[in-house]
């Protein structure tokens, strides 16, 4: 099984947007597809990032008839913020996590995993997310990033973290207010420093 991480550079960016396309894109081409969404916060009553993960992947995968919506979202608090600050700084054991890999790693070819926020959001007082990606030992992270204006920085930004920590990863783009802004005022310096651009 390969595992897929999908990061961004913030919040609200297109993680879960971008994951539904990708398993999309991996059942067309034959794969047997799953996702989980390690932690997720503000959660009422079921996590709404984890329903809309399970629903596709019940539809695209007939193995994962039997998998519930703990599997998929292991870990879920109620204030909507950073797990370290939702947990009330209790530390989070991540053991559920790991589970959750184990029950789904035999029913699937490609395991898509999104993440909380982006890259410096914290789990525990020294532990974040990035922290998450390397434990994980996935084969590549996705980092899903925006078109507007300040995506050099943002971007740039969030990439160097990954490259520093020799995390294997792709960027995409997910123009949200279309591609018209961002070819005038963004693209001209990706293309100046030869940035491999792929849009969602
Ligand atoms: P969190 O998991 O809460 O951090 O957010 P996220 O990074 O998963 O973002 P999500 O995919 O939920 O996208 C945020 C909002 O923007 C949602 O309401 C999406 O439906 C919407 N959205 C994301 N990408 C696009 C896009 O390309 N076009 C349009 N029109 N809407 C989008
Ligand atoms: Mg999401």
């Amino acid at each position: 099984m390969q595992k897929i991480f999908i990061t961004a550079t913030n919040t609200d960016i297109g993680k879960t947007f971008t994951t539904l396309k990708l398993m999309q894109h991996y059942a067309k081409e034959g794969y047997k597809v799953a996702a989980l969404k390690p932690i997720e916060t503000g959660v009422d009553k079921f996590p709404p990032d984890g329903m809309k993960l399970l629903t596709l992947s019940q539809n695209l995968n007939p193995n994962l008839k039997n998998i519930t919506i703990e599997d998929i979202v292991p870990i879920t608090f109620e204030l909507p913020a950073a797990p370290f600050i939702a947990s009330q700084a209790q530390k989070i054991d991540l053991d559920p996590i790991y589970k959750s890999i184990q029950k789904l790693q035999p029913l699937c070819d490609v395991l898509f995993i999104e993440g909380a926020g982006g890259l410096y959001v914290p789990i525990n007082k020294d532990y974040f997310m990035i922290d998450l990606i390397e434990d994980l030992h996935v084969n590549k992270t996705i980092l899903v990033t925006h078109c507007d204006l300040g995506c050099i920085n943002d971007t740039l930004l969030s990439k160097h973290s990954l490259d520093q920590k020799k995390i294997p990863n792709e960027v995409y783009f997910n123009c949200k207010n279309g591609r018209e802004n961002f070819e005038k005022v963004s693209k001209p310096f990706f293309d100046a420093i030869d940035f491999k651009i792929n849009f969602v």
